[in-house]
């Protein structure tokens, strides 16, 4: 039995995690025995419980409990939790996925004692190094024995900074395998948008017409800081909501919702909250997240996990940033990089409203990432 410890910690890791969890218990339950730790860093019921109840997710055997903290200290205090827990049982490996401070947390606390680091999401690059995430992607990239990115473009990022595209007959810290699995993101699109159709009611409690609303997020904090990113973004949102009559829906992320009052101008902030076509609600289950993707007009986000998803589901997407690890939907011209550009964001509206036929070939796999990837855990880690 290969014992592996699975860290999550922030909101897209518990659902990207559920692919991998559910492809193990349905055909690999008697190889791999999985065990999940939960960081803490995401807390909030609405950020967190939620998916674990929605998507069956199992329950964490261990939280660290971490919270809101400083970058480093909230990164310090993961590697210590997660040590103890490896340094106690006999993990064979970690898996850890994404790019966020629990991803960095596991990356160092497992290589330093020697624990093979299992990286999912790997070889993207927005080469931005002033991003948290980038930093976070990098090294646990180089932490790494197992590779698995879901694009061509994260395997020739890997391949460019001297990954070796032969693959080892089994691969260790210095002789780490990249492999071309595909999206674990897109395994759970197919699995759960018929039932999220099913179970989410989000479309009626919202009071919104299928297919006449721009869905929003914002979080990033490159945007949430800086006055002037926040503030020209909602300008742009608030104007394209008058001009066009447009519904807006905005799941906010609690960091958006804190700083929104402290760095709007006054009178934005009010004609915001005073505008009826802007709908602001808490963050939103998976579920919802899903039928409000495949039912909206077009999207808009600075998250890198929504900018895709807006392509499986054939949406074009104003991505509030200037650079893009899913450079490959940007190219397709289906998704247009805007930064928080005033004028840039109401061109990009107008171009895509007034074209809404766009093709959207596959681009990040068939559907079955989770299973590729349990293969080559079990043929890289059998005895
Ligand atoms: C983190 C990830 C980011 C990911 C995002 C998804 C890093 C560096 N960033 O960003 O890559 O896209 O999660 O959501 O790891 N907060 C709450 N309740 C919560 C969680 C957060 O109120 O449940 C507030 C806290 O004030 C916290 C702030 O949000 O300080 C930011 O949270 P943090 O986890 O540090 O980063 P995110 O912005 O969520």
């Amino acid at each position: 039995m290969i014992k592996i410890l699975t860290i999550i910690g922030a909101r897209p890791q518990i659902i990207k995690a559920a692919a991998l969890s559910r492809e193990i218990q349905k055909n690999f339950a008697n190889q791999i025995e999985e065990h999940l730790l939960h960081t803490g860093q995401h807390y909030d019921n609405n950020m967190s419980d939620i998916f674990f109840n929605e998507m069956q997710i199992p329950k964490p055997n261990y939280n660290l409990n971490v919270g809101s903290a400083s970058h480093g200290k909230q990164t310090a205090v993961m590697i210590d939790g997660i040590e103890d827990v490896l340094k106690e049982n006999n993990y064979n490996l970690i898996v850890l996925y994404g790019d966020t401070n629990s991803t960095l947390a596991g990356a160092i606390a497992a290589s330093k004692i020697h624990v093979p680091i299992v990286h999912i999401e790997a070889g993207l690059r927005s080469f931005n190094k002033s991003m948290p995430e980038e930093i976070n992607r990098i090294l646990c990239d180089h932490a790494s024995t197992l590779l698995f990115s879901p694009t061509t473009t994260g395997i020739n990022n890997l391949l460019k900074e001297g990954f070796c595209a032969e693959i080892p007959a089994k691969a260790d810290a210095d002789h780490p395998a990249i492999f071309h699995s595909g999206d674990v993101m897109y395994d759970n699109t197919l699995f759960y948008s018929e039932i999220a159709k099913r179970q989410s009611n989000i479309l009626n409690n919202l009071s919104l017409n299928k297919k006449t609303f721009v869905l929003a997020t914002i979080h990033r904090d490159s945007n949430t800081d800086k006055a002037e990113n926040l503030n020209s973004i909602f300008k742009a949102i608030n104007d394209i909501s008058i001009k066009h009559a447009m519904q807006f829906v905005i799941p906010l992320h609690p960091r958006t919702s804190k700083l929104m009052p402290e760095k709007l101008d006054k009178k934005l902030y009010a004609a915001i909250l005073e505008n009826k076509n802007i709908i602001i609600s808490e963050p939103l289950s998976f579920f919802d997240m899903m039928v409000l993707e495949e039912n909206a007009t077009l999207i808009m986000t600075d998250s890198g996990g929504v900018q895709k998803e807006s392509y499986f589901f054939k949406k074009p997407c104003i991505i509030l940033r200037k650079e893009s690890e899913w450079i490959e939907i940007v190219k397709n011209g289906t998704a247009m990089l805007c930064g928080a550009d005033y004028d840039k964001i109401i061109n990009a509206f107008n171009a895509f409203i007034s074209n809404p036929t766009f093709e959207y070939p596959p681009l990040f796999g068939n559907g079955n990432a989770a299973n590729y990837i349990c293969n080559k855990i079990v043929e890289n880690f059998t005895s």
